[in-house]
């Protein structure tokens, strides 16, 4: 029997691949620090909670409109307002399971079978192939260590065609922590004005920022606030990935085709989820600033520990919790010849899990994470250094 075609275009989730063996390896009885892990390391906020089993207890379990309840809509057009300072009405806006199917919605609509779709690296895994399904072109555009692995208007420039459809930009950035400034966002902008391209910002760490930086959208210029289809959600800064609630914030008929795409796909994301993300997204990101500060501290300890590891560079995240290093004078040493070997090395040997380039379109670096204890960012760190240093 055959499948369709699409299937063997497309690769499986590296990071989530990685989840499943260090949890086998776990099963196995091996002692594992995970340093993989791509979510908040502190309980759903209480209140929270207690509006799921209200919602439960009030059987707020039947079937609500695709885009959401107009409850959820209308908190998710405040926390627009409070976080992004812009206005969407609830026709503007829509709920769906998780980022990943806001995302997955917005490239469908987006993205032509004869068109090009631009992201730039290092990129979120399943950013190509959600490309790759749309059936479009996959434009990759290469950033540089030296820019700080930030888009600049000349690489956007070079990889713009008269065949683009769309711009996915990600700040703070998984995996690289980078995050980019309105000036700069300006600049992008730019060189796609007068232009018929639609942009895509994923802010899923919009709240999770470092140094005092601000966030920052391109939704936020004018000129751009209707060509672009906002990607956010509750997983990331309210600790709730298990709940599956994502949202999008766009001009109303960008919101209508993602509608129509999700009638037909999964319907309504889950009733009792949208009531605590509603509840969530009211009380705002202060229900877990202690934590976003925590990270702070616990980047900085991390830093320090991987700034001390023989030829590793380390880029400076100022948002989301991983820090990216670039191991590459160790490709070669001992047989190793990617990121990918090394990282299955360090899980087996090491006792250490971490997330290779590879994963990012980026081989020769690592993606660590931050949102664990500091006694496991320590012997995390550790263990990899001695698995690098027996590399040599
Ligand atoms: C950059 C980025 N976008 C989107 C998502 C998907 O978020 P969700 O779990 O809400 O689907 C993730 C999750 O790791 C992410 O890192």
């Amino acid at each position: 029997m055959k499948f369709a075609a699409r299937v063997s275009h497309i690769l499986p989730s590296v990071t989530l691949g990685l989840n499943e063996r260090t949890l086998e390896l776990r099963r196995k009885g091996h002692d594992i620090v995970s340093l993989g892990v791509g979510e908040p390391d502190i309980d759903t906020p209480e209140p929270v909670c207690q509006r799921a089993i209200e919602a439960i207890n009030n059987r707020e379990t039947r079937y609500t409109p695709t885009a959401g309840t107009v409850d959820l809509r209308k908190a998710i057009a405040g926390y627009m307002k409070e976080v992004y300072g812009l206005d969407y009405s609830i026709e503007e806006v829509m709920a769906s399971s998780g980022a990943k199917q806001v995302l997955y919605n917005s490239v469908l609509a987006t993205a032509d079978k004869d068109s090009e779709f631009i992201i730039s690296t290092p990129y979120w895994t399943s950013y190509p192939e959600m490309v790759h399904l749309a059936g479009a072109d996959l434009v990759v555009a290469e950033t540089k260590a030296q820019n700080n692995f930030k888009l600049t208007p000349e690489i956007l420039d070079a990889a713009v065609t008269d065949r683009t459809s769309a711009l996915l930009l990600n700040s703070p950035s998984n995996p690289s922590g980078v995050t980019y400034t309105l000036r700069e966002l300006a600049g992008l902008g730019e060189v796609l004005e007068n232009r018929d391209i639609w942009i895509l910002s994923d802010d899923i760490y919009c709240n999770l920022l470092f140094d005092g930086n601000q966030f920052a959208s391109i939704a936020s210029i004018p000129a751009f606030r209707d060509k672009t289809i906002v990607i956010n959600g509750v997983s990331k800064t309210f600790s709730m990935t298990g709940w599956r609630i994502g949202f999008a914030a766009a001009p109303a008929n960008a919101i209508a085709a993602m509608t129509k795409i999700q009638d037909h796909s999964t319907s309504c994301p889950n009733a009792i989820a949208q009531c605590a993300a509603a509840e969530a997204l009211r009380r705002g990101p202060s229900l877990t600033k202690a934590w976003v500060n925590s990270l702070e501290q616990r980047r900085d300890l991390m830093l320090d520990l991987v700034g001390k590891i023989p030829n590793v560079q380390v880029t400076i995240p100022q948002g989301a919790f991983y820090l990216w290093i670039d191991v590459s004078a160790y490709m070669g040493k001992a047989g190793i010849q990617s990121t990918l070997e090394l990282t299955d090395k360090m899980l087996v040997e090491g006792g250490v899990s971490a997330v290779p380039g590879e994963a990012f379109g980026t081989p020769g670096y690592l993606r660590l994470s931050f949102a664990v204890t500091e006694a496991q960012i320590r012997e995390g760190v550790k263990r990899m250094a001695s698995c690098l240093k027996k590399l040599v």
